[in-house]
């Protein structure tokens, strides 16, 4: 037998660019290839790239520029870049590093294993076409491998909403959903490898109306099917935009078992001028009316948001907006950029905020947020949260798992293994993670 060839994948943006990593490293073990850890070792390395802020496309450069001395020593050696810089740079990128041998866009990834044989016989492979079919029905598993308890699961891609600051529409596309079916049986196969938690990928995954057997099924009918799948404990999904919120999604947050008390949904700024020209068709008022809607179905619900600060124009007084907004919600967790400008948007040729105001302003919403994060998860002590264990903490006997709010829970002297779900009493609250005593 021959000895197997290496794969080393580097990840970095979205949830979504983890999944396809997983999948494409799979698509790859059937030419032959096992994953490695270390790019040092490998017969092909493959970046697999975000565009989302500024200086993406040189970071990757600088990157490629690193393995320039391992292709010199190993002319075999295959580097291939993939993701959303790939789909906005295509081919450039082959112009400006000639060692790269492989360019593929995220509608692609089916297409690598041939893309990889043509790189052996010594030629170029680029694909950054948007074909019809379904990727991810191509990209087939092959071996039947064992999984840990928790895995994403793309059920859409791409985006049609063009807000005035974002690349996703361009890099990924038009929104497509895929068919439930292939969701369900997906699902299925994660949950006889070992997955007890799934979480339901999308660019603008509540905006999912993929085929149905009777018709299209929206994100919540997805859902209320995944319910039925045994095994099957935790459901969650993400990204949502607070536009396709559909009532009979909100309701299911009150009724059905299985899906989590957690809700990612970004806001981006408390200004309605600022959300206007962000193209957001959505206001403040609106946005918390629909948080209102939301904890009256589940009154617990951990809420978690993204903002932009420094959007081109914002004034003190829209910032400020911002602040009372982030006041009113209180999110679990939120996270928060300084505004980058994306060659190519409409907000990119917009009037800039200076950096150091942007910095600032960064600085005192992160500082609330922390604030209330804190709060919220000191007030987790001395409840009783269900925890699905991941793997062993730092400290002998320990295990770790998260909360049912996606809390860090760590167990000490823990007879449980991971996969297992189970009932634990929160007695502490550290700088990022709760501990507690199984009950
Ligand atoms: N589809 C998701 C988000 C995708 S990008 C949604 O609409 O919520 C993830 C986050 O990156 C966004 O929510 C936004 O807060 C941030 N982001 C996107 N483009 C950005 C830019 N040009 N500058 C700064 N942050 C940006
Ligand atoms: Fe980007 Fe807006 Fe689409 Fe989210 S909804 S991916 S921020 S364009
Ligand atoms: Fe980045 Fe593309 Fe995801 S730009 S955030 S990897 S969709």
């Amino acid at each position: 037998m021959t000895e197997p060839k290496k794969l080393f994948i580097k990840t970095y943006g979205c949830q979504m660019n983890v999944y396809d990593s997983e999948r494409m490293a799979e698509a790859l073990g059937g030419q032959g290839y096992v994953e490695t850890k270390s790019p040092d070792d490998a017969d092909m390395i493959l970046l697999n790239t975000c565009h989302i802020r500024e200086k993406a496309a040189e970071k990757v450069y600088s990157e490629l520029g690193r393995f320039k001395g391992l292709k010199a020593e190993k002319p075999d050696l295959k580097i291939g870049v993939a993701g959303c810089v790939a789909q906005a740079e295509g081919e450039e990128i082959m112009r400006r590093q000639p060692m790269v041998d492989l360019v593929v866009g995220p509608q692609s990834y089916h297409r690598l294993p041939e893309m990889e044989a043509k790189t052996r016989d010594g030629e170029k492979a680029l694909d950054t076409d948007f074909p019809e079919e379904d990727k991810f029905e191509k990209l087939k598993t092959r071996p039947k491998a064992k999984r840990g308890p928790t895995a994403f699961l793309t059920v859409q891609e791409g985006c049609d909403k063009f807000c005035a600051f974002c690349v996703v529409p361009y890099t990924r596309g038009a929104e497509v959903s895929r068919p439930a079916d292939r969701i369900i049986r997906e699902a299925q196969d994660l949950v006889e490898r070992g997955v007890r938690e799934i979480t339901l990928l999308g660019q603008n995954v509540n905006a999912y109306h993929g085929a149905g057997p009777n018709g299209d099924m929206t994100l919540a009918g997805l859902i209320w099917e995944l319910n039925k799948v045994d095994g099957l404990e935790r459901i969650r999904f993400t990204t949502s935009h607070p536009n396709d919120m559909g009532d009979d999604l909100i309701e299911a947050h009150g009724t059905c078992e299985k899906l989590m008390p957690y809700l990612h949904l970004p806001v981006q700024s408390g200004s309605d001028k600022i959300l206007k020209r962000m193209n957001r068709s959505h206001t403040a008022e609106s946005y918390l009316r629909l948080i209102e809607r939301i904890r009256e179905a589940r009154p617990d619900i951990l809420m978690s948001g993204d903002f932009i600060v420094g959007f081109p124009e914002e004034t003190e007084d829209d910032f400020q907006a911002t602040l009372d907004l982030v006041e009113e919600v209180k999110y679990g967790y939120a996270y928060s950029f300084k505004y980058s400008t994306r060659p190519g948007t409409p907000a990119a040729e917009r009037p800039q905020v200076k950096t150091h105001i942007a910095d600032d302003r960064l600085q005192r919403l992160q500082a609330m947020i922390t604030r209330h994060q804190r709060e919220i998860q000191d007030a987790m002590v001395g409840r009783t949260v269900s925890v699905l264990f991941e793997k062993p903490g730092r400290q002998p006997g320990q295990m770790v798992g998260k909360s049912e709010y996606l809390h860090a829970v760590h167990v000490s002297d823990a007879d449980v293994a991971s996969g297992e779900l189970r009932q634990v009493r929160i007695t502490a609250s550290g700088a990022n993670s709760l501990a507690g005593k199984l009950l």
